[in-house]
């Protein structure tokens, strides 16, 4: 399928730049010119390619948008808030711009319970979400999560649309499903497609779709949360891997290597999760030195993110170099809700265990809470925080917690 938003790009004339951005270097990273369309207000290149996306998601209108799923779930908040939803029932492990648009828009989580189980958080579950929905407005949930795992979304919609309340899904994972009956499009109201994770697009590149009862606000909160100044590449790329091909023969490849590795049993081929539990560490330190990186390690796991531009020789050569690692057996830490009692301070990872922690923290990625507002610090957690190479939440290090005064 053609893409309007590369060929305006790349049939440019040569032309002096006194125009932004201060490079000069004219190219394909030019800014809204007479020919270039303007992604605020569009209505060629970019009119055309947002209205190819929105057909080929099943959406009455998507929006791209340069500054990653972040904004996109900032941008179906807003709009559920503009339609007078307050109280939005969100899982607790969900991403943490979901907790911070929440805060930006004054909007009250209303979290839904999640297990965890060896060790990593279970999608809330239809009973969960039923529960916390008496209480709300509205509905958001992550669909799939960064381990490959769905909610109970056919459920979620049927609850949803009973008590006409919105479903709006993150789909920061899932960009790549929208060929399959697991694609947020066909439950969801609102979401968000990360497309720069599993489809082959540029970083931050994503997009946010609506159906028509949702389009109009959801346009309004693309508006007020977007740059004005989107990166042309980033667009090409978005429409470019909206529109790319399923690849049958690495979603194969990625099934072969789920078993031979003993990865996790998910449902999404991209997400392959392998289990090192204390050897997490030496794992990757050892990948890395043979120049293979994971997406991420939680020190249980190494998760490996695969797309239909992986080729199968790479799923191949991570698989042989898997089977020479060692392995440990995972630990599952669940975690313990304590009583926030007494004042915030913040200590460091070591003097925590024990205390109920009073802002969400854990690891980048995935940049869900390790551990949740409330719950109980173990040791175990802390030092896993203390050995992270980047995390979220924590201040100069350090744990906030509530202090009872003596
Ligand atoms: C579940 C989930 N939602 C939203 C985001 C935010 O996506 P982005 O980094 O594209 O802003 C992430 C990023 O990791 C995520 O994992």
């Amino acid at each position: 399928m053609r893409c309007h938003i590369l060929g305006m790009l790349r049939g440019q004339r040569r032309h002096l730049s006194f125009h932004t951005p201060g490079h000069k270097r004219a190219g394909m990273d030019i800014t809204e010119l007479s020919y270039s369309d303007d992604l605020s207000d569009p209505t060629g290149v970019i009119a055309r390619a947002q209205e190819d996306a929105a057909r080929i998601l099943g959406a009455a209108r998507s929006f791209f948008l340069t500054d990653g799923s972040t904004c996109g779930v900032y941008a179906m908040l807003f709009a559920l808030r503009r339609r007078g939803c307050v109280r939005i029932c969100v899982p607790t492990y969900a991403h943490k711009s979901v907790f911070h648009a929440c805060e930006a828009l004054g909007l009250t989580p209303v979290l839904l319970p999640q297990e965890t189980r060896a060790g990593i958080p279970c999608q809330p579950t239809e009973q969960a979400i039923a529960e916390g929905m008496g209480g709300a407005d509205a509905l958001l949930l992550t669909s799939p999560d960064y381990y490959g795992f769905f909610p109970p979304l056919a459920a979620a919609q049927a609850l949803c649309r009973a008590q006409g309340k919105p479903l709006a899904v993150d789909g920061a994972h899932g960009s790549h499903l929208h060929f399959t009956s697991l694609y947020a499009g066909r439950f969801a109201d609102l979401w968000v497609d990360g497309v720069h994770k599993s489809l082959p697009a540029l970083t931050q590149g994503a997009v946010v779709s609506a159906n028509a009862a949702w389009a109009d606000a959801l346009a309004e909160g693309a508006e007020f949360f977007r740059t004005s100044s989107p990166s042309y590449p980033i667009l090409a790329s978005v429409e470019y891997a909206v529109k790319y091909p399923r690849n049958v023969r690495v979603e194969r490849a990625a099934a072969w290597a789920k078993r031979e590795t003993g990865a996790l049993e998910n449902d999404d081929w991209t997400k392959l999760v392998v289990p090192f539990g204390a050897y997490a560490d030496g794992a990757q330190a050892a990948l890395e030195r043979c120049g293979v990186y994971p997406e991420f390690n939680d020190g249980n796991y190494l998760m490996f993110y695969l797309s239909p531009a992986t080729t199968a020789g790479a799923v191949k050569k991570l698989v042989r170099l898997l089977r020479r690692l060692p392995r440990a057996a995972v630990q599952d830490a669940r975690p313990v809700t304590g009583m926030p009692r007494g004042k915030v301070v913040t200590v460091p990872p070591e003097e925590a265990a024990g205390m109920v922690c009073a802002r969400a923290c854990g690891m980048v990625p995935p940049c869900i809470p390790l551990i949740a507002a409330g719950e109980v610090v173990t040791r175990e957690k802390a030092e896993r925080l203390a050995r992270a190479r980047h995390t979220f939440g924590l201040t100069d290090g350090r744990i906030a917690v509530y202090r009872e005064e003596s």
